[in-house]
């Protein structure tokens, strides 16, 4: 039987996450700052992240995927959906659910840098941090854990769980 572990509550979410708002809309007060969210995981959290910003924002997507059906990552990082807005010099701030291993990200920084992004910074639900193998630079974290798979609140297990309204440690 898989076991749910709850880690962050709806109540830890909204704390955490209009804290992380908060620190956004001052760092970028008076930039124009483009939201990229990474699909599919990042869409529940970075539809509540624009709501409690103060600053004026554009939003798109990418789509990235590196797991299979498994809990731990494939390495192989496929792009199916690149962003429509055009990030030429300007401030890009990458949405993404948890950072892992740091290869998706370090290669989605690179990819940013190389399209002419005047600066790229990362935001996540959730910086995890036992399996590190990159030296990403988590700009804004909402928690942080160890180790152990999580899902829900958009995070998912085989493409299961994302609607769950709050984070669990899943246990197979
Ligand atoms: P990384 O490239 O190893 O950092 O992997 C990041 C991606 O792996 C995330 O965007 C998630 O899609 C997935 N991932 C890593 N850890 C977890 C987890 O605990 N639960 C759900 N997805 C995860
Ligand atoms: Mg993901």
């Amino acid at each position: 039987m898989s076991e749910f572990i709850p880690v962050l509550t709806k109540e830890d979410i909204d704390a955490q996450v209009s804290h992380v708002a908060q620190s956004i809309s001052i760092d970028y007060k008076d930039r124009e700052l483009i939201l990229i969210g990474i699909l599919k995981g990042a869409f529940i959290f970075l539809s509540d992240l624009i709501r409690q910003l103060s600053i004026p924002v554009k939003v798109d997507f990418m789509c990235v995927s590196s797991y299979g059906d498994s809990t731990s990552s494939s390495g192989r990082i496929k792009l199916s959906k690149d962003v429509d807005i055009d990030i030429k010099n300007k401030d890009v701030l990458i949405v993404e659910d948890i950072v892992d291993t740091g290869r998706t990200l370090s290669h989605l920084v690179e990819h940013f840098h190389s399209a002419g992004a005047a600066s790229v910074r990362i935001c996540t639900l959730i910086d995890k941090r036992e399996r590190r193998e990159t030296d990403v630079t988590v700009d804004y974290a909402c928690h942080t854990v160890e180790k152990g798979f999580l899902v829900g609140y958009g995070l998912d297990y085989a493409e299961f769980y994302r609607n769950l309204p709050e984070v669990y440690h899943l246990k197979l």
